[in-house]
């Protein structure tokens, strides 16, 4: 067992319970202008900060090889993921071959199973496809046997992202430090 991810901040911690290293977390992005991928940072720092093991990664930097990264190393048992939406109702670039590999309907049914997850969808309502890779990865993970630890949260740029950005940061902290 390795103990590399210890990690200090703020002075003294106490010793990472065993609940804390069962909870390593992957944090995906999909991002097109760089909105999704700023906050997936932001959450990917408060919870190293705070001493989960975490990886940070774009949604098609999963597909490393044939597989998704997430699947097959077995220590990582969370996924949080922020996804725009580009074009009308498309996935961003860091995120098309991901969502084309997951939208294929002959995958496994149980592929994601013991995968908990939650999806932070990033969107704008003057769009008539409001949200619909938010939407689709949400639906999707389910689909593939995920466990939604939180329930999907849609941001909407016409009317600021902060809020519903602010109360998703908070839900995930709230979850893993339960
Ligand atoms: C060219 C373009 C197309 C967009 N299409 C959609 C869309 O179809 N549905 C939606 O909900 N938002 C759409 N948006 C809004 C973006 O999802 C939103 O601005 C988001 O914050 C961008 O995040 P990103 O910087 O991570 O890509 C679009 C934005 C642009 C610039």
């Amino acid at each position: 067992m390795s103990f590399s991810h210890l990690h200090f901040s703020r002075g003294i911690q106490p010793i990472l319970s065993i609940k804390y290293m069962q909870n390593e977390i992957y944090i995906l992005y999909g991002s097109q202008t760089g909105n999704a991928e700023e906050i997936s940072k932001e959450i990917y720092q408060l919870l190293g900060e705070k001493g989960f093991h975490c990886k940070h990664s774009s949604l098609n930097k999963t597909l490393l090889t044939d597989g998704f990264s997430f699947t097959t190393e077995r220590s990582y048992r969370a996924v949080i993921i922020v996804c725009s939406t580009t074009g009308n109702g498309d996935a961003p670039e860091s995120a098309n071959h991901f969502w084309r590999k997951i939208k294929n309907r002959a995958l496994p049914k149980h592929l994601f199973d013991g995968i908990q997850y939650a999806v932070l969808g990033l969107g704008d309502t003057n769009y008539d496809k409001f949200c619909q890779m938010g939407k689709g990865l949400d639906r999707r993970f389910e689909e593939l046997g995920g466990k939604r630890f939180i329930d999907l949260h849609c941001a909407d740029e016409a009317t600021g992202l902060e809020e519903t950005v602010n109360e998703f940061i908070d839900k995930v902290m709230k979850f893993f430090m339960k």
